[in-house]
């Protein structure tokens, strides 16, 4: 399996590889590339591993998080200031629950946890799901197999490769063109790729020219791939816009199902049995391997209970529970819920790091006990996503992680506008929008003003002639060449 999205444009800003082996990096490559990043930064340190988190309770009385852990299978408590969900979108894969799946005697896998002992060579085997996942599952078993089953439920758009204009539209290629290893070359070249990502944005806009062309350009390109197969072109192209899920590439998918040994079936699987599978239709097939790409749990449920004055955002997140939905300011707090903070949560970003960052640092700074969000700042977001997302694609009939698996949902998994958009609004924190509760006794927000004296006064008095008073005074200043918008903002920084 690789990454479908070009792996240039898929790493940190901060820490880049300008030497991928393929313009869409494996597995083994991200891993590497992750292990690199943490071992430069000395991360693991931080790190607890082999630790389960198996509920968090807020105690008004400490005003902490107690966490119930499980470190190496012995159950233990932990208090912590802060609790951030930093546990992701698919981090919990989900089997589909159809009766009889625990009969079934074969090798049974969420793609998700591979087994690299399974050897589908010769097999008869079968796909469950065509997300990102099931399409790039596909053609790598059909290589291989006896006989591959693809069970995809609902329709699907294939698009073109992310980038492919660039870098071409087969995925599984190795770097042809020298990419430039100067850093403005690289950084160019970079741009170039990543500006082709944020470019697309208006296309997911509902009747817009844009999707409009995705539609005839998408619809081309899939009867160019699948040939002769007008039967399966009419069973795969959906009656939703493109974007309504999140486009697959899925190179090499529409061949492999052409295939002799290849076999798309549309119809509702009803049940498992001891050998394989029942369609709706009363069909049975057998199958010596059944891999199931059906996702994850995409609630954006708390994995775990998270409760604070008498609410679980496990089940109040989920369908059926009250709200429902994750009912989240910005995607990164809750109001009622002090000190915790979602990374990549609902509609959300990578660049929320930063934004707690400068929370954490404000928190430590001014002696602030508690901060959450208000009820109304959180109640305006959420109007604000209702009359966004309608105008967009995303609302159409079609199910998707951005709306939980319920076609035609609320949209929830991901933020309500661009990713440039995204990045502006998160870029300074409404500190109006947030409720604070203060350690001092009197409650007074003043109070870590303390004597009047800074550190660097106490050094100084101290007899540190060494004390640095004048950061803001800077030599590229005697020259002219400061920039004044920012010249009195960051001084205190150096
Ligand atoms: N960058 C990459 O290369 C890459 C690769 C893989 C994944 N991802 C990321 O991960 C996301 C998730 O991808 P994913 O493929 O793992 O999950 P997904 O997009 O949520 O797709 C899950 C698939 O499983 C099907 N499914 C779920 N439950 C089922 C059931 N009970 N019976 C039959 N079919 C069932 C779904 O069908 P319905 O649509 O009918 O519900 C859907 O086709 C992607 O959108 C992407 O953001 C990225």
């Amino acid at each position: 399996m690789r990454c479908d999205v070009p792996a240039d444009s898929y790493q940190a800003t901060f820490a880049p590889n300008t030497k991928w082996t393929s313009p869409y990096a494996e597995g083994a490559d991200i891993k590497a590339y992750w292990e690199n990043v943490a071992a430069k930064y000395d991360v693991r340190k931080y790190i607890q591993f082999n630790t389960n988190v198996i509920s968090a309770n807020w105690s008004p009385e400490k005003t902490r998080w107690i966490l119930e852990i499980e470190r190496d299978g012995v159950r233990q408590t932990e208090e912590t200031d802060f609790l951030i969900m930093a546990t992701g979108h698919f981090s919990t894969p989900r089997l589909p629950n159809y009766p009889g799946i625990e009969d079934y005697t074969g090798h049974l896998r969420h793609s998700s946890n591979w087994d690299p002992n399974f050897d589908p060579t010769g097999k008869i085997v079968a796909v469950i799901g065509n997300g990102a996942s099931g399409l790039q599952v596909v053609p790598q078993l059909q290589k291989v197999s006896k006989k591959l089953f693809h069970f995809a439920r609902s329709r699907t758009w294939i698009a073109g490769t992310v980038a492919g204009d660039v870098l071409g539209q087969d995925n599984t290629v190795v770097r042809t063109k020298e990419v430039p290893q100067d850093p403005e070359g690289y950084v160019a070249y970079r741009k170039n790729i990543e500006n082709r990502l944020f470019s697309r944005w208006a296309a997911t806009f509902k009747e817009s020219d844009t999707n409009k062309d995705a539609k005839t350009t998408f619809e081309k390109l899939m009867a160019d791939r699948l040939g002769d197969r007008k039967d399966l072109l009419d069973a795969i192209v959906p009656d939703f816009s493109p974007s309504c899920r999140r486009l697959t590439p899925g190179p090499g998918y529409l061949e492999a199902i052409t295939k002799e040994n290849a076999e798309y079936v549309p119809a509702r699987i009803s049940r498992f049995t001891a050998t394989g599978i029942e369609t709706v239709d009363g069909k049975h097939r057998e199958f010596d391997a059944i891999i199931c790409s059906t996702g994850a749990d995409t609630s954006f449920a708390v994995p775990f209970p998270v409760v604070a004055f008498g609410t679980d955002l496990k089940p109040a997140w989920r369908p059926g529970g009250t709200p429902g939905f994750p009912d989240s300011y910005l995607g990164i707090a809750a109001p009622s819920f002090p000190n915790f903070l979602i990374l990549l949560g609902p509609n959300a970003i990578e660049n929320q790091i930063t934004y707690v960052a400068k929370i954490l640092r404000k928190v430590r700074r001014e002696g602030i006990r508690t901060i959450a969000p208000t009820r109304k700042a959180t109640d305006d977001f959420r109007a604000y996503c209702e009359s966004f997302f309608p105008r967009t694609v995303m609302s159409e009939n079609c199910s998707s992680w951005y709306n939980g698996g319920i076609a035609g949902g609320r949209i929830h998994g991901i933020w309500p506008g661009s990713g440039t958009h995204a990045n502006f609004a998160k870029r300074e924190v409404r500190w109006e929008d947030w409720e604070y509760t203060y350690n001092n006794t009197q409650g007074n927000r003043f109070a870590w003003l303390g004597n009047g004296w800074s550190v660097r006064d106490v050094e100084s008095a101290a007899g540190n002639e060494d004390v640095e008073f004048t950061q803001y005074l800077r030599e590229e200043a005697v020259g002219g060449e400061v920039d004044l918008k920012s010249y009195h903002e960051d001084w205190w920084g150096a």
